[in-house]
């Protein structure tokens, strides 16, 4: 076989066989085809789309270019989440703990995050004493033992995808539904799932800015899940507006705590009722939405999903009495509010540049080699369809240097858009694909 062959066959928008689809993956992976040629395929791949075969055909080679994390030594029905990004999201911290208090085993790999706010990791490291550095071994021995462990990726799960996606992100070749469609599942079947609930947002802040368009990502998710048996849904939400009212990393795990005390924004507990009842429905431990959204409002009220973060804490060596008393975890220097000048409802929060601002913060990465800040961010005071009086804060923003604040105060005002009348007609869920 040769790769010449194989690019131009996509290039006169050909279908490409199993035996190729594997061998350019393969290829690559080892080394043995180089950057230019699978540029010029991906580039052919993004004109003239792939099938859904193919799609699934990429989906398994990406699966097969590595390891695979066996998690058959944990008992049940092992179901994953996967966010596709957003900003201020802090549904992973707050799901874990509700789902695993069901007695759901809850067996999560994360990331470092590279964007607005960290990753899982990052955040959760403002616990003193944290580490997601855990060997497989006790990783599986906590999941079967208190039901919920988090683990940095270990092993080297899916790494044509890691590979193939460094090239995309340079050839503009991200934005073909059925790369990211195969580049997120590949990763999610690598780490074991038995199957997979996605959380995908559409709106301003998201990868996909219409719902069509995301409509058509969550079905090709879906049904590479179905295909090769995982099954899978797409919980696809709001994201025109931050979820909740933190952005930052300190300042989520708080929210999350809230939220587990019953106490947390109501669009984020609402997202986390969504999935967490689909997340308990797939694993079979309630026969109706209804009913899995019932235990999980039980988790809350009892106590027991609280209980159960502080179970996940100490078990990786933190400070769990950080969650009584979160007045321990370490606070930005400033706190200031962003006054509004003028009245009105808020018509809009442009998520993506809020999110912008709090990277600028420090509380992201804007490159690999950024340090984050977990103390600084922002919290929103005033959201979409609430009424601000003039001179009343539209949020906080919490910093450790001065000369950053006058900034971030202007681009969040810039980014609120006030009105004098205003209908709230935007759902937060507007769709589960199955
Ligand atoms: N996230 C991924 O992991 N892959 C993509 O292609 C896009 C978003
Ligand atoms: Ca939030």
């Amino acid at each position: 076989m040769r790769m010449y062959d194989v690019i131009a066959k996509k290039k006169h928008n050909e279908e490409l066989s199993t035996e190729e689809i594997n061998y350019f993956v393969n290829g690559f992976t080892k080394g043995e085809i180089p950057d230019y040629q699978v540029s010029a395929l991906l580039m052919a791949i993004y004109f003239n789309k792939m099938n859904e075969r193919e799609t699934v055909d990429l989906t398994m080679a990406m699966v097969n270019s590595g390891d695979k994390l066996d998690l058959s030594k944990i008992e049940g029905i092992k179901v994953d989440k996967h966010s596709t990004g957003g900003v201020g999201d802090t549904t992973t911290l707050v799901l874990g703990p509700m789902v695993a208090a069901l007695g759901i085993p809850v067996a999560k790999m994360s990331g470092r995050g590279l964007g607005h706010t960290g990753g899982t990791i990052d955040k959760l490291e403002s616990f003193k004493g944290f580490s997601m550095d855990i060997a497989e071994e006790d990783f599986i021995k906590n999941v079967n033992e208190i039901k919920i462990a988090l683990a940095a990726q270990t092993g080297d799960l899916a790494p044509a995808d890691k590979k193939i996606y460094a090239l995309r992100d340079v050839t503009a070749t991200v934005d073909n539904l059925s790369l990211i469609a195969s580049s997120i599942m590949s990763k999610k079947i690598a780490s074991g799932a038995d199957a997979i609930v996605l959380d995908v947002k559409v709106g301003k802040g998201a990868f996909m800015k219409t719902p069509e368009d995301v409509k058509d990502l969550a079905n090709a998710m879906v049904s590479i899940g179905k295909s090769i048996g995982r099954e899978t849904r797409a919980v696809i939400s709001d994201m025109d507006q931050p979820l909740g009212l933190a952005i930052g990393n300190s300042l989520e795990v708080v929210e999350a705590i809230e939220t587990l005390k019953g106490n947390g924004p109501k669009d984020l507990m609402e997202l986390c009722l969504a999935l967490g009842s689909n997340m308990v429905l797939l694993a079979k431990k309630a026969s109706s939405l209804e009913e899995a959204r019932e235990m999980l409002m039980e988790s809350i009220t009892s106590g027991k999903a609280l209980e159960k973060f502080k179970d996940l804490i100490s078990a990786q060596g933190g400070d769990a009495s950080y969650i009584d008393d979160t007045s321990k975890f370490e606070k930005a220097k400033y706190i200031v509010p962003v006054v509004s000048e003028k009245s009105g409802y808020v018509k809009r929060i442009n998520a993506e540049n809020i999110g912008i601002v709090a990277m600028e913060l420090g509380a992201g990465r804007a490159t690999k080699e950024s340090v984050i800040d977990l103390a600084v961010g922002i919290v929103l005071n005033k959201k979409r369809g609430d009424y601000v009086e003039a001179g009343e804060a539209l949020a906080y923003i919490h910093s450790n240097h001065e000369e950053k604040i006058e900034k971030a105060k202007n681009d969040i005002i810039k980014n609120y858009e006030l009105v004098s009348e205003y209908k709230d007609d935007i759902p937060l869920i507007f769709d589960v694909i199955k």
